[in-house]
């Protein structure tokens, strides 16, 4: 059973994927604490609601980067807490917090990188034209959503999507998998190599394609 911390900053559908996952058994891991930098985040309702501690750290309090992230990582160690996992949340945490946590920080992101890191990605995959888009758990290094990758899923994109509903179509699957990402680890099966992770037992499905459009449209 492992404890994880959950940062966040909005709305906090994947902290609930993450509740679910804990409450049904699916993942052998406990949310100890919500660390949120923003105290009108609905995930903080959502963490009351399961009965989850959480904290609001916001940024006016401190006076560097570092301070703050200091005292996320402080509140974090308090709660004994063996993964971090940001959640929307929407700052960039420091390398004095990585190294607090080494290989123990997974970040989820609506894309499929290395393709359109950073923010607004959704419009920005539909203004490039992709034909597939989605989402990715990785790990959390110094760079910008450049950790190395756990799990990808990928989606479908149409050239007259929304942004709303590309973004519906990609949190369906952020919700399956950054509970998936969390079974990986807490199981003991990720190891990272340089850029890999490397997951031990791995299905391999060496038939399995997309294509968007299809081939017979
Ligand atoms: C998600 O799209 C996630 O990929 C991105 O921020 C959003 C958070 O949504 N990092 P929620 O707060 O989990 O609903």
């Amino acid at each position: 059973m492992i404890h994880i911390g959950v940062l966040v900053s909005g709305s906090g559908t994947n902290l609930q994927s993450i509740i679910n996952a804990c409450a049904s058994g699916e993942l052998n891991a406990r949310v100890t604490i919500v660390v949120s930098d923003n105290m009108e985040a609905y995930a903080l309702k959502r963490a009351e609601q399961a009965g989850i501690h959480s904290r609001v750290v916001t940024k006016e309090d401190f006076p560097s980067r570092v301070d703050f992230d200091m005292e996320v990582a402080r509140i974090l160690k308090d709660f004994d807490v063996d993964l971090v996992a940001l959640a929307g949340f929407m700052r960039i945490v420091t390398p004095e917090f990585i190294r607090k946590f080494p290989g123990r920080i997974m970040n989820i992101h609506p894309a499929l990188l290395p393709s359109f890191p950073g923010l607004g990605v959704r419009q920005k995959a539909i203004d490039h034209g992709v034909r597939f888009s989605g989402c990715t758990v990785h790990f959390v290094d110094e760079g910008v959503d450049t950790g190395p990758i756990i799990i990808q899923a990928a989606v479908p994109v149409y050239p007259d999507d929304t942004e709303e509903i590309l973004k519906d179509r990609i949190l369906r699957l952020e919700h399956k998998i950054y509970p998936k990402a969390i079974q990986l680890f807490e199981q003991g099966r990720l190891k990272i190599e340089g850029r890999k992770v490397i997951i031990k037992g791995m299905k391999k499905q060496e038939d399995s394609y997309l294509v968007n459009p299809p081939l017979d449209s």
